[in-house]
């Protein structure tokens, strides 16, 4: 950062000055105790008291805000559980990744809901789940303990491991890497320890944090000369 600092103070004095002030400002915001809040204000219906998200949060002790509820964590609120029961759901892929770490989701009673496959990567915690009518629960029925065909609506309860003795998964992954778990249906096969790349082929451990050290301070190079350089043509024009 210094260093960047000194060489383009030159370039543009004032405005790179200014931009420099901006950027450390946009670091140093805590970060989000707002994430994924949005999912938790979707409809303003409010949540049913039969809801099992009411239910796992009263027993849980937790938070309930919304249509969600949080757990309270040192510097942001983890949504554990949704409720978007008759919240006239759509598409709902990229919103739904801010409740990953959810226990409990009941986004039932929304007959024009549309989720990808992927919908669920990422869902380790994920133990019950009430959807609208489908013909199968996320990743299969295979990987839930309880599935419950009700009117209108699918219960999947317990979510089985992908990566367990008798499944089929933990031979797909390559010589030196693990079976981890990520979401019903899904794995990922992370690299052993001191393996790294392509199939964890390379031995070693992947130097991280040279990486991305480098890798940023090259970008944030890059985009400062950008600016200015336009600036200055805006100025010059
Ligand atoms: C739901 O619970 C709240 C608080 O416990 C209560 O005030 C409200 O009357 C309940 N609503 C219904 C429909 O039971
Ligand atoms: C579902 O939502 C719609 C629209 O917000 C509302 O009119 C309807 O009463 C709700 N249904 C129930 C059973 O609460
Ligand atoms: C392992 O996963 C398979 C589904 O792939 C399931 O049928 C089987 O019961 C699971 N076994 C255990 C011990 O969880």
């Amino acid at each position: 950062m210094a260093a960047a600092d000194v060489r383009t103070s030159g370039l543009c004095p004032r405005s790179c000055r200014h931009l420099l002030l901006v950027l450390v400002m946009l670091c140093r915001l805590p970060a989000g105790r707002g994430s994924g809040e949005q999912l938790c204000d979707w409809c303003p219906a409010e949540l049913r008291n039969s809801s099992e998200v009411v239910k796992m949060c009263q027993a849980s002790h937790q938070v309930l805000r919304g249509r969600c509820c949080l757990s309270r964590e040192e510097d942001k609120d983890i949504i554990v559980g949704l409720d978007l029961w008759n919240c006239s759901l759509g598409p709902l892929d990229s919103e739904l990744q801010n409740a990953s770490a959810a226990l409990t989701i009941d986004i039932s009673g929304n007959p024009q809901l549309d989720l990808s496959i992927t919908a669920f990567q990422g869902f380790t915690n994920l133990q019950y789940i009430a959807l609208p009518s489908s013909p199968s629960c996320p990743g299969g029925n295979a990987y839930w303990e309880s599935v419950q065909n009700e009117t209108n609506r699918l219960v999947c309860q317990n979510q089985r491991s992908s990566c367990n003795s008798t499944g089929q998964m933990v031979f797909l992954c390559p010589e030196n890497a693990l079976c981890a778990p990520d979401g019903p249906g899904l794995f990922k096969c992370p690299c052993d320890e001191n393996y790294h790349g392509y199939k964890c082929l390379r031995e070693g451990t992947f130097p991280m944090i040279m990486f991305f050290g480098i890798l940023g301070a090259v970008t944030f190079a890059c985009s400062l000369l950008f600016w200015c350089s336009q600036r200055r043509k805006v100025k010059n024009s």
